[in-house]
């Protein structure tokens, strides 16, 4: 999908607004993300940190599960904005790649920058995917 500047600047907007609501009393480093979903609709989300550390949930698994928790599988693109650019985890693309290999992952940092653009098939080649459950 060719998605229009002013599209992305959008979305990208939206994670960094975000970031002002994740819950990182560990590692102070907010994460803000922000999936479009083929209706239009963009569902945000954030970081969420727990004393249990491993039980911590990035940004991006919150905005994909938003959107798939209220009806909607077919994601465009996501968002993710950090200070750095930093890029999205594996256990993030794992979860990306079971609903759209072509999704747009557009990286950017705090000053909303793209310091990275990819389809999920570029950060997850050859991704365990239904049809490798034969
Ligand atoms: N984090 C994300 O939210 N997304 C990623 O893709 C990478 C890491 C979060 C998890 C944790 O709250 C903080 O960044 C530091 O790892």
């Amino acid at each position: 999908m060719d998605m229009d500047l002013e599209k992305k600047i959008g979305l990208i907007r939206i994670a960094n607004q975000a970031r002002k609501w994740a819950h990182v009393p560990y590692s102070d480093y907010p994460v803000g993300a922000a999936v479009l979903t083929e209706s239009g609709r963009i569902y945000d989300g954030v970081n969420i940190e727990n004393a249990a550390y491993p039980v911590t949930i990035c940004a991006e698994r919150v905005a994909i599960f938003k959107a798939v928790s209220n009806g909607e599988k077919d994601l465009k693109a996501i968002a993710v904005v950090t200070k750095n650019g930093g890029m999205p985890c594996g256990s993030c693309r794992q979860v990306m790649a079971e609903f759209n290999l072509e999704m747009q992952v557009i990286v950017a940092d705090e000053n909303e920058k793209i310091t990275a653009e990819k389809t999920v098939n570029d950060l997850l080649p050859g991704a365990f995917r239904s049809d490798s459950l034969v």
